[in-house]
């Protein structure tokens, strides 16, 4: 079963989205926790974990191994649900490679734009690969390609690395990142709401109720 995250710092999204019962975890970055107005990650990542009880992912914001290694030490010791997101770079790498020998190194890999940074990110013990479909695709590049090309490999060589889809813009993005076999899809929570409406229920379940409303309503 793929699951489902929302791609988004804003604790509000996230309650309602545990409401309608689908929502399986939470992606975070520090864009997204400026859009939330707030520089507090502990305690913003630890409200949505109250909320979610499920994989939340924070993010480092160390460039050196070491710093990132630092970092990561805090922030998965703050609740078992949380995930370190570590920039897919040669430093990120060692970081990864170190963190994910740690009873607790849950290791989300994000910054993934290609096949091979995927395979190496696996390859170092990352428990996820998070492939930014969205922004390939804003540079004329076919984002979707690498998930289908990532798929390919993990399964090829049976990496227990999970794929998730990232950076997803639209419905159409959900749907193919489905076919493309991702273990995981983030998605903001516009899109989320896209996911459920269509004007042919909406106008199905307006008929539905005037025509009850004739043979009921007296
Ligand atoms: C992934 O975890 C990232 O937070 C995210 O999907 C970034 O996407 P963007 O291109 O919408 O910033």
């Amino acid at each position: 079963m793929a699951r489902l995250f929302l791609d988004t710092a804003n604790v509000e999204e996230i309650r309602e989205a545990t409401r309608w019962g689908i929502l399986d975890g939470v992606t975070t970055n520090p864009t997204l926790m400026m859009r939330a107005g707030t520089a507090d990650l502990k305690a913003n990542t630890l409200k949505i974990v109250d909320l979610v009880q499920g994989p939340v992912s924070a993010e480092v914001v160390a460039t050196d191994a070491g710093g990132m290694i630092e970092e990561a030490r805090k922030i998965l010791s703050w609740s078992e649900h949380v995930f370190v997101k570590i920039p897919c770079t040669a430093e990120g790498l060692k970081a990864i490679r170190e963190i994910s020998t740690w009873p607790n190194g849950r290791v989300n890999a994000t910054l993934i734009f290609s096949p091979t940074q995927a395979y190496l990110v696996a390859k170092a013990g990352a428990s996820y690969a998070s492939i930014f479909v969205g922004r390939m695709d804003d540079a004329g590049l076919d984002g979707m390609e690498v998930v289908r090309q990532t798929r390919d490999i993990f399964d090829n060589y049976g990496f227990h690395c999970q794929l998730l889809a990232a950076s997803i813009r639209h419905t159409a993005h959900v749907v193919d990142a489905l076919l493309a076999g991702a273990d995981i899809i983030t998605l903001p929570f516009g899109v989320l709401q896209k996911m459920i409406r269509s004007p042919f229920t909406d106008v199905g379940l307006e008929r539905f109720l005037a025509d009850w409303e004739k043979v009921a309503g007296g």
